[in-house]
């Protein structure tokens, strides 16, 4: 009986890294490793030790620390390849060499051209066939578990494939990868491969069988899952789906889809869900390869719905738009993005959220202010919002602080201190303060905070760049939280430590915003009258 556990191989540290400027240092391949443990993934393949010093103590070092997974080192067959994976492995626990050939008509020709592999087509497959059984011979003496990849097996001759999979077998591979190398199959056709090689290889059903897929054609996951239906139970993929020129099968979408439409596959993975996007965002940024926002699952529209008539079905129930809920794939609920082509349904929900409540009087004039403000604005901030509603001009949302001055002054040697001036709404008064921190941004939040006057946790500070170039403008997303609740500033800005600035002080207006419609009191200085300067709550 086939299992009905779909194996999660994951090759960012490898195949992955093989796109085009995404190369990764080991600091970075190590910390990923570990994420990936977290994700619990089943099998890591960390790298391929024989090419590099680099990638062999990459391998070396996932080996010996990383817990959990099985981890993978990748080898040609050759003699040498496969001793050098099997030294880099030799400290793990649980470890696989991957061995792969060329198989098809196209790499024999390319790459075995050399009169030491026969003159003729057949003369070559004989030493391919008699490479493959000696490397995987060899590997088995090392680990028990030895994987054989056809490379292009896409687009090899069938016979010969089935030969070449049942030498692997006879020798003791323990999987057997059946790789769209080059992308090219359709999923109808690389279903049928799996279908052929299940029927007419030896001993097929004591293997696992393994998809590997790339996205030359975009159909890297559709491959991916039409091999799933066909009996493979090992998937090997990557992070954000990066990998060899248009990359590989995406991890998190392979994953998803086999868990929002289980059912239909009639399996299951071990992959953690909740930690896909936190790991889309690793690899983001240790590669600086971008998840668009668009991106399945993981990219940061993936939960938002700006349409009007979405946003009203999604308040009433997130079922009417979405197949999977945001927060099993550790996305924000909450992201109802509003902009031009939002209606008063998402508009009205979004200010009763920020515990602002308007009026039936004042709905018409509010909504309309806040179109004629989407058509200036690409996208609507809370900050915005509450500026709208409380009658203030849209593009001057400033509520109880503004900030009117800000200078850093950072280097090398340098202790980083940032002066800010602070306007009080409140009490129409200024206040300037100097803060030092670890770092430019750190100096900034301190200098804030303590013109602010205002105690609050940091949860989180991101920041991309949008646009292209040198001029791109840097924008900065932070959250800070109080008593459990929220709050949300983002800002642009060419200068990110502006934007920084910009994006602190909007979740602090949030925040004092939200204190003031939940009944806190303040003092013209901004700090709670509550809440002793320790922070503990006075009677
Ligand atoms: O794409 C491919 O064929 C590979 C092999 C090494 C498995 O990456
Ligand atoms: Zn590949």
């Amino acid at each position: 009986m086939i299992s009905d556990k779909v194996l999660i191989f994951e090759t960012t540290l490898r195949d992955g890294e093989q796109a085009p400027g995404a190369s990764m240092n080991i600091s970075e391949k190590i910390r990923i490793a570990h994420q990936l443990a977290q994700l619990n993934v089943d099998i890591i393949e960390a790298g391929f030790p024989i090419s590099s010093p680099a990638q062999f103590e990459a391998v070396e070092t996932i080996a010996n620390e990383v817990e959990g997974p099985v981890v993978a080192a990748l080898a040609r067959t050759i003699e040498a390849d496969i001793d050098a994976a099997g030294e880099a492995l030799k400290t793990g626990s649980k470890t696989r060499i991957h061995t792969f050939v060329g198989t098809s008509d196209i790499h024999l020709k390319a790459k075995f051209g050399a009169d030491r592999y026969g003159k003729s087509l057949d003369e070559k497959r004989q030493s391919v066939l008699n490479m493959v059984d000696r490397s995987v011979r060899q590997a088995c003496a090392i680990t028990d578990d030895v994987e054989f990849s056809a490379e292009d097996a896409g687009r090899t001759e069938v016979d010969f494939l089935v030969d070449v999979i049942n030498v692997a077998i006879e020798a003791g591979a323990t999987t057997i990868n059946i790789p769209d190398t080059t992308g090219y199959c359709v999923p109808r056709e690389y279903a049928a491969l799996f279908k052929t090689v299940r029927e007419r290889c030896l001993n097929i059903e004591n293997v696992t069988l393994s998809v590997h897929c790339h996205d030359d054609l975009g159909l890297a996951v559709a491959n991916s899952l039409a091999g799933v239906l066909a009996g493979a139970r090992q998937v090997e993929c990557t992070i954000n789906g990066i990998g060899e020129r248009a990359g590989n099968a995406s991890l998190e979408e392979v994953v998803m889809a086999l868990h929002v439409r289980g059912k239909l596959f009639g399996t299951h993975t071990g992959i953690e869900t909740r930690l896909l996007s936190a790991t889309s965002k690793m690899v983001s940024s240790a590669t600086g390869f971008p998840v668009p926002p668009n991106k399945a699952v993981v990219g940061a529209n993936a939960f938002s719905h700006e349409a009007g008539i979405h946003q009203h079905g999604v308040l009433k129930s997130r079922e009417t738009y979405e197949i999977m809920k945001a927060e099993d794939v550790g996305q924000d609920p909450e992201a109802i993005r509003l902009g031009r082509h939002s209606g008063r349904h998402g508009l009205f929900s979004r200010l009763e959220k920020l515990g602002i409540f308007v009026g039936e009087d004042r709905k018409e004039d509010v909504y309309n202010e806040f179109v004629a403000l989407a058509d200036l604005k690409k996208e609507i901030f809370d900050e915005d919002l509450i500026a709208i509603a409380q009658g203030q001009k849209g593009d001057s949302p400033i509520i109880h602080y503004r900030l009117d001055h800000l200078s850093v002054n950072c280097g090398t040697g340098r202790v980083p201190r940032a002066e800010v001036l602070l306007y009080h709404g409140s009490s129409d008064t200024s206040c300037r303060k100097i803060g030092e921190g670890d770092g430019p941004v750190e100096a900034i939040y301190r200098a804030i905070d303590l013109a602010a006057g205002s105690r609050h946790g940091l949860v989180s500070y991101a920041i991309r760049s949008v646009g292209e170039g040198k001029d791109a403008m840097g924008e900065v997303t932070v959250l800070i939280s109080e008593h459990g609740t929220l709050f949300r500033g983002i800002a642009q800005h060419t200068d990110v430590l502006q934007a920084s600035a910009n994006a602190y002080v909007q979740a602090l207006n949030q925040l004092e915003a939200f204190r003031v419609s939940s009944g806190e009191e303040f003092v013209s200085d901004g700090i709670m009258q509550s809440f002793g300067s320790d922070g503990s709550q006075k009677s």
